[in-house]
């Protein structure tokens, strides 16, 4: 390969979601061709080739509230330790400086280990469970809920307006949007599991009892990130049969800007906050 301070960061277009669909799924990662799509068309991607090899990637999506997430920070193997992610995490900082935006992301421990030098900061921690069904699904699902109810709740929740990523969600074959006592969750295709988020509540309660009522009328593995803070939550997912992925690690860079009004039970996912 090239000298690595010789190979341009460049910005990638909607053609190279297939590309990059091939660095999440090495990293056996769970976002599919229409997750890559939506990064490469409403954020800012920046991507690193090695010959006609798309080798590295990070995407910066631009949120409401001057924030925006940072996310699918991806070396393929052959080409990491040699500052490939922290040339492109530094381009996506860059990118949200000049904008004004405060970065926010969701770090691997292996991410995490880049990031903290750059000078990002940790705030709350999540949870990655995972269920495993191997039945179909025999109950009837919870009843609908409307895009409009989850897009409010949402920015209640997060502080930022996610119409454009929740409409966009919403509007995939397979997506469902599903509400109990006055809880709201989505579920969307996954590249190896379906995922429940965000799951959003007024207690662990309701909030599992959605999530349940999700899991039995689904069949195949079930993915959450849980937000680790909602012990009662997490304990209720663990007495259910979820087990423990891995863990994430939030982390911010620059100012502190207006937060939710109530911790959600669990996110979008780690690649969009
Ligand atoms: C995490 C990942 C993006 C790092 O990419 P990279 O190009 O190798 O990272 P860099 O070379 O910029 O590393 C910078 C520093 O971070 C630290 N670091 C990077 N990877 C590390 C690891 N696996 N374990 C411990 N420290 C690590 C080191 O201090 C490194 O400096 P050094 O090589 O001089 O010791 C890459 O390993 C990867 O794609 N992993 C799988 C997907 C993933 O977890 N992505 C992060 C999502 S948040």
């Amino acid at each position: 390969m090239a000298a690595i301070d010789d190979i341009p960061v460049v910005q990638l277009g909607v053609e190279d979601a297939a590309a990059g669909l091939v660095l999440s799924t090495e990293a056996h990662w769970n976002q599919n061709e229409d997750d890559w799509r939506f990064f490469l068309r409403e954020g800012v991607v920046f991507g690193v080739h090695d010959g006609a090899q798309l080798v590295a990637t990070a995407a910066l999506l631009p949120y409401s509230g001057n924030n925006a997430w940072i996310s699918m920070v991806l070396v393929t193997a052959s080409h990491r330790r040699r500052g490939l992610a922290t040339r492109l995490v530094d381009t996506c900082l860059e990118t949200a400086r000049k904008r004004g935006l405060t970065s926010w992301l969701d770090a691997t421990p292996a991410g995490a280990a880049v990031y903290g030098p750059l000078g990002f900061t940790p705030t709350l921690q999540l949870r990655r469970m995972r269920l495993e069904r191997s039945t179909r699904g025999a109950a009837a699902p919870p009843a609908p809920a409307t895009l409009d109810a989850l897009c409010a709740r949402d920015r209640r929740t997060t502080g930022f307006d996610r119409t454009a990523l929740l409409t966009a969600f919403a509007q995939r074959s397979g997506s469902r949007i599903a509400a109990a006592s006055g809880s709201i969750a989505l579920v969307r295709d996954g590249r190896i599991a379906r995922h429940i988020g965000p799951v959003l509540a007024n207690d662990a309660a309701t909030a599992l009892t959605l999530v349940d009522a999700i899991a039995q009328s689904e069949s195949g593995p079930l993915l959450i990130d849980a937000v680790a803070s909602q012990k009662e939550f997490l304990e209720g997912l663990a007495t259910a049969g979820w087990t423990t992925e891995r863990p994430f690690q939030r982390m911010r860079f620059g100012p502190a800007t207006k937060a939710g009004e109530e911790p959600p039970f669990a996110v979008a996912g780690p690649e969009f906050g």
